[in-house]
This record gives structure tokens, C-alpha cells and sequence, in this order.
């Protein structure tokens, strides 16, 4: 809620499907845990979501369930301003204006792009130390059918409006999405030195007990997420949960005491510490060490301590999917307190620009 003492946060997630544990580790836990400390600003960041140009019924789908799913999280609308990113047209506008100091090379280089233009062209990343030029070349060169969109490339300047808009100073984010921030810091701070004022502040990550979170998938290497197709939902049933943790890529096991642990082990133990009580996992990281884990108990016990989080989430998501009311009501007041700041920033940022009325 706007409350002119407190710091404001902004955050937002793409709606592209269900919210997975990497969902809730790296942002939707954080939402939660902060409200009553800070002047909060979550949304759901649907004009992002076009960017992988997805089926429009689909697209509303997932913007509908994402919020219940916030909402069933704990974020709650009395605390934390709750919105839609498309509700809010002065964000598209000012995503125009800021493009205006954003330059198309630091944009193509930027890794969530540059992963992003691969999958779409189909091809591969380069060699370790090999540059990146016969990728450059891929990308002008693409045609019509076999495109990267624009919209992709100038995601970053989309999501640094999302934060400056408000003029947020903290955002809490997973870890894939720091060097977002980082453009976000340098393009504020490029348009307060173009027209020498001091307009933008520099937001910066919000991290509390710990460094920013990477919660891996199970098939062994990699982050969750959705497009790496191997997540965890917070929606999934149980058994479907169980299934997908028993099925995860392990090793043969530790061959000598105190052997290094491979990626997918490591991967699972990632998890283990973000979901078990401390003496759980010294417990396995004990039998790790001694070689007496037996796998088959680590996914049990992780499956069961997963479940014991998405539980009661999964349960109330249904009861408020159902009450459409609710939902469209908890949106518009949220996109009502959103777009008093976000207009004030607009018109004193066109001001600033040199748009000004006759
Ligand atoms: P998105 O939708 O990809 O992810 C939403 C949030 O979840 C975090 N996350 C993870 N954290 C740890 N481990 C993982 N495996 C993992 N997967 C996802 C992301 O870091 C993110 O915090 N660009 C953003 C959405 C956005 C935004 C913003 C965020 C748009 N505008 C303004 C903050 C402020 C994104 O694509 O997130």
C-alpha cells in the first residue's frame, strides 16, 4: 500500500504457466515475507509474456491463475499493492520514451536474450572462448518465419520501467534476473546524467538472510524453469509431486568417504536446504560423507517437505480461482494505486523530456 515512509519494492513474474519452487524460492516467498515492512508493488508481468507471442486464452489463463496463486501464497491486497502489468498503460508508454536511451548492443548482449534468440532460431550456443558473431549474424540476417521479435531484445527496457515507474529501490528477484537489474541501474542512471537531474533512483536487489537463490531443476543440470520443462509446481497433486522427485537424475553413488558430490546430487541437496529442517540435512549430508545415504530416502524425505509447503497453497488456489469477483476486484483497486504513481513518474518524466503542452 502507498505509504510514503516505507521503501518501496517492486516485482513481478511472467504469467506463462504455473508458478514452480523456482517461482517461489527466488520472488513469491519473498512477496510474502515483506509486506507489512515495506510499500509493496507486486504484479503480474503479462505485456512480458507476449514477448514469446503465446495463444491469447492461454495468456489470460495463466494471468488468471498466477494471481490466484499469489493470492493463495499469502500476498495479500490490503498490505500489498496487486496488479497487472497491461492495467497500467503508463508503463507501455514510458517503455517508448525510455527506449530512446537504450542502445540495441547492450541489449543484444544481455544472456537471457541472447538464450532466448538461440531457442528461437534453433540454434546452439558457440564454443567456450568462440564470439558470439556468427549468432549477430543469425539474428540480422532471420526471416520472416524464423524470427527473433523485438519485443525480446527490449525486455530489459519493459522491465526497468516496471521498477522505475514506481521508483522502486528494492526488487526482490532469483538470481537470472540480476543482470535485468543491473541494466535497470545503469539506464536510470543514464537518463538522470543526460538531463542532469536527479530523478531515477538506483534500484537494487533485495536479499534477505543470503545471496540470491538459483533453484535447480532434477534432470541433473541447470535451473527450473518453465522452458527448461522440468519444474515443480506449486498446483502439482501429490502424487504427480512424488512422482517427479522419485524420477530425479542421481549418480551411482558416493564410491569413497567424503567424495565430491556431482551436479545432480548437489542439485538435489539445493533443494533439500531450501525446503527440510537444518538437522534433516546434516543428517543426509552426513550419510553423504560416511557413504551410507541411500537416495531413495533423500527423495522421499524432500518430496514430503515439498509437499508440506505447496499443500495448503494448492488447496486454496481452487476456492479463489472460483470467485471471479474477488479476483477482478483485487486487480482493479490494485491497478487504481498503481497508476497514481506510475502517472505522476510519466508526466513529470515526458516534462523532463521536453514533451510539454501548448
Ligand atoms: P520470471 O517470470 O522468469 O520469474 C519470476 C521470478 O522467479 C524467479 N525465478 C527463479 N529464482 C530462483 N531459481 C529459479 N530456478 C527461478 N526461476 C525463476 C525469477 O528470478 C523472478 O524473480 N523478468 C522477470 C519478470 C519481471 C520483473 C519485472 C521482475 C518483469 N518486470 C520487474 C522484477 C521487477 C521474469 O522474467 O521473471
Amino acid at each position: 500500500m502507498s505509504t510514503p515512509n516505507k521503501e518501496i519494492v517492486v516485482s513481478g513474474i511472467r504469467s506463462t504457466g504455473n508458478l514452480h519452487l523456482g517461482n517461489y524460492f527466488g520472488a513469491l516467498r519473498k512477496f510474502v515475507s515483506i509486506q507489512d515492512d515495506y510499500d509493496c508493488n507486486f504484479f503480474i508481468a503479462d505485456l512480458h509474456a507476449l514477448t514469446t507471442n503465446p495463444d491469447p486464452d492461454q495468456l489470460h489463463a495463466n494471468t488468471k491463475s498466477i494471481l490466484a496463486e499469489y493470492l493463495a501464497a499469502g500476498l495479500d491486497p490490503e498490505k500489498s499493492t496487486i496488479f497487472i502489468q497491461s492495467d497500467v498503460p503508463e508503463i507501455s508508454e514510458m517503455y517508448l520514451l525510455l527506449n530512446m536511451h537504450v542502445g540495441i548492443g547492450e541489449l543484444m548482449r544481455t544472456t537471457s536474450f541472447k538464450d532466448k534468440a538461440r531457442k528461437a532460431l534453433g540454434i546452439g550456443a558457440p564454443p567456450e572462448g568462440e564470439s558470439d558473431e556468427a549468432f549477430e549474424k543469425e539474428i540480422i540476417g532471420a526471416t520472416t518465419n524464423k524470427r527473433v521479435n523485438a519485443g525480446l531484445l527490449t525486455y530489459p527496457t519493459l522491465m526497468a520501467v516496471d521498477i522505475l515507474i514506481q521508483k522502486a529501490s528494492k526488487v526482490p528477484v532469483g538470481k537470472d534476473q540480476l543482470q535485468h537489474l543491473e541494466l535497470t541501474r545503469r539506464f536510470a542512471r543514464r537518463f538522470n546524467s543526460f538531463y542532469g537531474v536527479d530523478f531515477f533512483p538506483e534500484p537494487t536487489d533485495f536479499e534477505f538472510g543470503g545471496a540470491p537463490v538459483k533453484v535447480p531443476g532434477l534432470d541433473g543440470s541447470g535451473k527450473m524453469g518453465k522452458s527448461e520443462g522440468n519444474c515443480i509446481y506449486l498446483v502439482d497433486e501429490p502424487k504427480v509431486l512424488r512422482k517427479k522427485v522419485m524420477r530425479a537424475v542421481t549418480d551411482e553413488g558416493p564410491q569413497a568417504p567424503n567424495s565430491p558430490m556431482s551436479e545432480p546430487i548437489a542439485n538435489l541437496f539445493s533443494l533439500l536446504e531450501l525446503t527440510s529442517k537444518p538437522e534433516i540435512v546434516t543428517s543426509f549430508r552426513e550419510a553423504y560423507a560416511d557413504c551410507s545415504i541411500r537416495y531413495g530416502d533423500l527423495k522421499k524425505q524432500l518430496a514430503e517437505d515439498i509437499l508440506a509447503i505447496t499443500t495448503p497453497i494448492r488447496e486454496r488456489v481452487a476456492d479463489i480461482l472460483a470467485d471471479e469477483d474477488y479476483l477482478a476486484s483485487v486487480v482493479r483497486r490494485g491497478a487504481e494505486r498503481a497508476r497514481e504513481r506510475a502517472s505522476k513518474t510519466l508526466s513529470e518524466m515526458r516534462h523532463i523530456m521536453g514533451i510539454r503542452k501548448f
